[in-house]
């Protein structure tokens, strides 16, 4: 039996033997609930500095769904969380992130720059990201510049299957990229996690762009300013999801509410806190 028809036998037999949920059926707006999910970008980043361990344990603790997290690589290979292609930004270093080794990307402080009670955080390893948050919260990975790091697809498949992720778990790791042919190289790698494709242009939003994203992505992740009810609808025609960002105004998760997107990607979890309906 599809989940469809098992939902409408579940309200069919209510109305029967259950009075009180014929009133809640008679509300226009029953049956029309989402619950969207509420997704930390690179953690809580609107309190905490981005890609960090501080950060990212604000999010559990602000009770989002799932961390938003970018891998890149060493110049010796250990895949190593950070958002920029170089440390410049977010740490007291210089230097391409695949141009410094290990030991030196490690020894960066990645959180005075944001504040002095952050002095001494350090770039997060994907593995350490996977041990420690895995079973406590959901992780979109996104493959940040795949371009530059040759077979990095295959690096971070492998990390997954040594820890038994490479399996359906509940959909609580997903695979993104702005890169595409990346995710195609990951879902042929492990066919059963989910991928997204990331854009924030509208010449991927049309249905023949879409059409080919459903081949290989489950979801499909564009930058707010070009979400429409119409693409939300035309995602989901084809069995994507979609999840949109980056929220960092409460108008901004209102109207990813109000267009019925099933993630909000957001630097402030609690603008999607308490989780809101749409109705
Ligand atoms: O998850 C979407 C978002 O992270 C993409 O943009 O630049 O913040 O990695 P960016
Ligand atoms: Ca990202």
């Amino acid at each position: 039996m599809s989940k469809q028809l098992l939902l409408e036998t579940g309200v069919a037999l209510s109305f029967l033997f259950n009075p009180i949920g014929s009133i809640v059926a008679e509300d226009p707006t029953f049956g029309e609930r989402k619950q969207v999910h509420n997704v930390a970008h690179r953690g809580a980043t609107g309190y905490a500095p981005e890609n960090t361990i501080a950060a990212f344990d604000l999010a559990v603790d602000m009770k989002a769904d799932y961390i938003e997290i970018d891998v890149q690589r060493s110049e010796d290979g250990e895949l190593v969380v950070i958002h920029d292609t170089t440390v410049d930004r977010t740490t007291d270093g210089t230097g391409q992130v695949g141009d410094l080794s290990f030991e030196e990307l490690r020894g960066l402080d990645a959180g005075s720059w944001f504040g002095e009670q952050f002095a001494g955080e350090s770039l997060p390893t994907f593995e350490e990201v996977l041990d420690r948050y895995y079973g406590k919260i959901g992780i979109f990975v996104e493959l940040k510049a795949p371009e530059l790091y040759p077979g990095i697809e295959k690096q971070v498949a492998e990390a997954l299957r040594e820890r038994n992720l490479d399996k359906p778990q509940n959909e609580k790791i997903i695979i993104q990229s702005f890169n595409f042919e990346s995710m195609k190289k990951m879902d042929a790698l492990l066919p059963r996690v989910p991928v997204g494709v990331l854009t924030s242009n509208t010449a991927d939003t049309t249905p023949e762009a879409l059409q080919e994203f459903s081949m290989y992505a489950e979801w499909f992740s564009p930058s707010y300013g070009i979400v429409t009810e119409e693409l939300v609808e035309n995602v989901h025609s084809l069995g994507m999801q979609i999840g949109s960002w980056t929220v960092r105004s409460q108008d901004t998760a209102d109207f990813l509410f109000d267009m019925g997107v099933d993630a909000i990607i957001t630097d402030f979890p609690d603008y999607v806190e308490p989780r809101k309906m749409k109705y």
